[in-house]
């Protein structure tokens, strides 16, 4: 049976807006929580970058904060920001972009909750894979909106099937979300799926809303299907990104959407009535960090392709545990068999061996046999998790 996505709980004070029942208790959370009263526990659960951001970031935030940048800027974003964004994705993708094509957020969290929420409304359908990101659900059925499902498979690596896709746009519509690399499975889409997708959205007149915060961190020299290099023009895309994951900047703040001119215009408006601008110093660190090359992110990218290697054969090598290799991001999203509950097994594994994961569940209804192991930790922690995972495993008899 598919777990209530609400806390009931909450639902017996009358002050609180119904809307908010569609917002779960995040699966994270609650692990991390029960971890936090444990002695010992490593942790395999988390999803932020576990290096410091570049010294030059840091030190550009702090002379903005010396040289009195503490006011509000433009409510599209610092001028300086929009023009260094619009020149990375200018050179990036070889796609023209203006400043007036950018709205810069509170991190990708504001770009998604823009996005989702000044599009959904009752009775239109958002096509979401599952499993994906806990974020989108939500604020889709927040306004009444409708989300239609379409899974991935272990099997294929938790690729999407651009096919599965199409099938599932119908009259009611309104947008397609994507995230490649994808938070839980670390799966890249290929240029013909990206592709596949866009194009038929566009033709439907369907938006597709593509999260792309890991599009740096991807591995083996792999090219990066972004949608701005996948579209032929901005009429029916909002691309989300921000400074979190590449830079290890995740509590600076700063995210962007990328739209149409007429689009970031509609969501400039509403920008203003959510969090009015983004961080002043933080923007100024984004122009340091975009304009300062990419040494840090090949050094980030050789530590991560160790640790996702490494964790590769230790899962190959872990009973009940059927894996792959992921292409991206910082996370693996392993299989337990047919009719296990991961979160059982996550909420054992974490009483008793101390090692905390995420239940596969946590990403959506059609994974729950599943658990999402996170390497944004130590090559030596990663070790130490599988000396206590792999002889607990060997005792189960699933
Ligand atoms: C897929 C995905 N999108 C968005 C975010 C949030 O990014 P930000 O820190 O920029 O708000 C995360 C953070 O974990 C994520 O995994």
């Amino acid at each position: 049976m598919a777990k209530p996505d609400m806390d009931f709980y909450e639902s017996q004070d009358p002050i609180w807006n119904p809307a908010l029942l569609t917002i779960p208790v995040p699966g994270i959370r609650r692990m991390v929580n029960l971890a936090a009263n444990l002695d010992d526990v490593i942790h395999l659960s988390i999803g932020q970058p576990d290096m410091s951001a570049p010294a030059h970031v840091v030190e550009a935030a702090v002379e903005a904060l010396r040289a009195g940048q503490t006011g509000y800027t433009m409510d599209a974003g610092l001028p300086e920001l929009l023009e260094a964004l619009a020149d990375y994705y200018g050179q990036r993708y070889q796609r023209a972009l203006t400043p007036e094509n950018i709205l810069v957020t509170t991190g990708a969290t504001e770009a998604i909750y823009l996005a989702l929420t000044a599009t959904s409304a009752p009775g239109r359908e958002f096509i979401v894979p599952d499993p994906s990101f806990m974020l989108y659900a939500p604020l889709i059925r927040m306004n009444g909106g409708v989300v239609k499902s379409v899974p991935t498979r272990a099997e294929n690596n938790h690729q999407l099937d651009p096919q599965d896709v199409i099938d599932a746009i119908d009259m009611n519509t309104y947008a397609i979300v994507l995230n490649s690399p994808s938070n839980p499975t670390g799966t890249i889409y290929p240029r013909e799926t990206v592709e596949a997708i866009v194009e038929e959205a566009a033709y439907r007149g369907v938006y597709v809303i593509s999260d792309e915060v890991y599009d740096h961190l991807v591995y083996d020299g792999r090219e990066y299907p972004g949608v701005l290099s996948c579209c032929s023009d901005l009429d029916h895309v909002m691309v989300v990104s921000s400074f979190s994951k590449t830079f290890s900047m995740a509590g600076m703040r700063i995210g962007w959407l990328i739209a149409s001119q007429g689009a970031i215009r509609k969501l400039r408006r509403y920008h203003m009535f959510t969090t009015t601008v983004a961080n002043t110093p933080c923007q100024w660190a984004g122009v340091a960090a975009l304009r300062g090359g990419r040494g840090f992110i090949d050094e980030m990218l050789a530590e991560y392709t160790r640790r996702r290697d490494r964790l590769v054969e230790l899962v190959a090598q872990t009973p009940h545990l059927t894996g792959y290799t992921p292409e991206g991001a910082f996370y693996l999203f392993p299989s337990l068999p047919e009719g296990i509950d991961g979160e059982n097994v996550a909420l054992r594994l974490l009483k008793e061996t101390r090692v905390c994961t995420i239940a596969g569940g946590t990403f959506g209804d059609s994974c729950n046999n599943a658990l999402r192991i996170s390497y944004s930790t130590s090559l030596d922690n990663i070790e130490r998790a599988f000396e206590r995972i792999i002889p607990w495993m060997e005792k189960q008899d699933f």
